[in-house]
């Protein structure tokens, strides 16, 4: 058997997953958003940068990434500011395809409310903590914010 190496290895697999996305995203023959202000496409969008931007401190929190200190702080900042972002997109005109949000969005907002403020609290903490070189405290703070998008997500957010 052929012995690749984990670099190699990750390589396969991200060109693997990236030739996916394109074919999926290609045959899926979503919606046009046609919304004047682009509400959907736009917080989509957003939420992919949210991905982007917590990806290297789940990297740091599972060891596969050293930890520095001026990175992972301005990463912290830099997800802060992005997570207040999405939420005013969700307008009451705002559920139209290609939306994934379920319809609880506009039908609980005090829930879809209170889940925005429970995540914006972890990403608070992981704020905190992302200067301190703490790694107890630091993977716990990434495993939290975890949790929550994954936990918003459970509620508000439809499989595809
Ligand atoms: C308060 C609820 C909530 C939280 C917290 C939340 N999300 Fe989401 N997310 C949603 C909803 C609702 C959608 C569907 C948006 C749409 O399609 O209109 C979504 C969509 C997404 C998408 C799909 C975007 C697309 O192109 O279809 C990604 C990726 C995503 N979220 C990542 C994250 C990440 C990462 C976090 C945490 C850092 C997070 N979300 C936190 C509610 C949430």
């Amino acid at each position: 058997m052929i012995k690749y190496s984990p670099m190699l290895k990750f390589g396969i697999l991200t060109t693997c997953l990236i030739a996916s996305a394109l074919v999926l995203s290609a045959c899926s023959g979503d919606a046009k958003d046609t919304h004047p202000q682009q509400l959907v496409s736009k917080r989509q969008a957003i939420f992919k940068k949210l991905t982007k931007t917590l990806e290297p401190m789940g990297l740091v929190a599972r060891d596969r990434k050293d930890y520095s200190k001026g990175e992972f702080q301005a990463e912290a900042l830099a997800l802060q500011e992005l997570s207040s972002q999405p939420w005013p997109l969700f307008a009451p005109d705002g559920n139209y395809p290609p939306t994934r949000a379920k319809p609880s969005v506009w039908q609980l907002p005090t829930e879809f409310k209170k889940a925005q403020d429970s995540y914006l609290a972890t990403v608070e903490q992981l704020v905190k903590v992302s200067s301190t070189a703490d790694m107890a405290a630091i993977r716990q703070a990434v495993n939290e914010v975890e949790k929550s998008c994954k936990s918003c997500h459970e509620q508000f957010r439809s499989e595809r």
